[in-house]
């Protein structure tokens, strides 16, 4: 688990931007699993953060200074940030800055038309193939992927959606704030049994969040032509050595199914179709967000552990 030994604050010489560079003053950080994997010491779709490296972290702030035409002092900007107060962003290359309209919510900007809402889009339209009277089920479905993939997938017409949480109020919320048909706390609640007794005729979709047992339940209840989209494995993120493979992965042969990881970057081309959509649905009340605020750039790693210990419900943002 990251803890305060992981990272060190230290204070720097303010960063000078160079040609086609702009300082920013950050102001909102997105807290995310995948910063836990880029702090292994493999590369994979971004590389390892370096020892020694500012934490990678997307964010939001504002342009104090600017030497590019792409941005203004006083322009909000969306970018990889970091865990800094200042930063240096470019408008150019794969992972360039982005200026934020004016009058998008901050939490907005970061949850349901960042990297989380955008992932359950792709992933539950483009991965899953979802079709109208699909059964449904969500692991880590309190969390802000989860809730938008279950609400989206209600709006496609599932027959029935059931989130997977850790928590009594966490379960409650998903059904009655975010529209979830049931809800199983699995820490308290027999997981196989209840899904069997919910689904009688086997889960469509399975939207896994979270790998390990649950996972392996899920696929011994995948119906025919069953969709398996693996978007995370959160319970195996802090793991010392490697978690025992899914004994139920035969059901895919039996039932012809199909399990497929994505990364939402695979979609980056697409992001602006997926925002818009997903602006409207919020607008029209058909999606609820919810977010978790942590204040001071010091608590950073405090943000990043909720994740792992389900201290959180929807979206994990620090604001500096
Ligand atoms: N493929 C992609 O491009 C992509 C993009 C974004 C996110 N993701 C993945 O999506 C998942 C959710 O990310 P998020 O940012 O939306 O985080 P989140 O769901 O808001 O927070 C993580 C949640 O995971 C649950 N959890 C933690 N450890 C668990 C365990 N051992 N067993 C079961 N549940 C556990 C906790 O809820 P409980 O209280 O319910 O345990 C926690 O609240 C992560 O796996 C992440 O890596 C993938």
């Amino acid at each position: 688990m990251v803890d305060e030994r992981t990272t060190r604050l230290e204070l720097g010489p303010m960063p000078v931007p160079g040609d086609g560079e702009a300082l920013v003053r950050v102001r909102y950080l997105s807290i995310d699993p995948a910063i836990r994997g880029w702090m292994n010491e493999v590369d994979t779709y971004l590389p390892a953060i370096g020892i020694g490296e500012v934490v990678r972290a997307a964010g939001l702030g504002e342009v104090v200074a600017s030497n590019s035409a792409a941005f203004n002092v006083g322009d909000t900007v969306f970018g990889l940030l970091g865990w800094q107060d200042h930063a240096i962003v470019s408008a150019v290359g794969p992972l360039a800055a982005q200026v934020v309209p004016p009058g998008i919510d901050p939490a907005a900007a970061l949850g349901l038309l960042g990297a989380t809402g955008l992932t359950a889009y792709f992933g539950l339209l483009d991965v899953g193939r979802i079709v109208p009277g699909d059964n449904v089920v969500v692991s880590g479905a309190a969390g802000a992927t989860g809730s938008v993939v279950g609400q989206i997938a209600r709006i496609k017409g599932a027959s029935s959606v059931v989130g997977i949480a850790g928590t009594a109020d966490k379960c409650s919320w998903l059904v009655d704030e975010a529209g979830f048909d049931h809800a199983i706390n699995y820490k308290t609640a027999d997981v196989d049994g209840e899904l069997r007794r919910l689904l009688p005729s086997g889960i469509d979709l399975f939207w896994d969040n979270v790998g390990g047992p649950i996972l392996d339940v899920c696929l011994g209840q995948l119906a025919l032509r069953g969709r398996v989209v693996l978007c995370g494995a959160i319970s195996g993120y802090n793991a010392t050595t490697p978690p025992p493979g899914p004994a139920n992965y035969s059901r895919l042969i039996v039932q012809r199914g199909r399990m497929e990881g994505f990364i939402v970057l695979d979609f980056a081309d697409r992001f602006v179709e997926a925002q818009l959509q997903l602006a409207t649905w919020a607008m029209e009340g058909r999606i609820k967000t919810t977010e978790h605020i942590v204040d001071g750039l010091e608590h950073a790693p405090d943000a990043l552990t909720l994740l792992f210990t389900g201290g959180n419900t929807g979206k994990v943002i620090v604001r500096l």
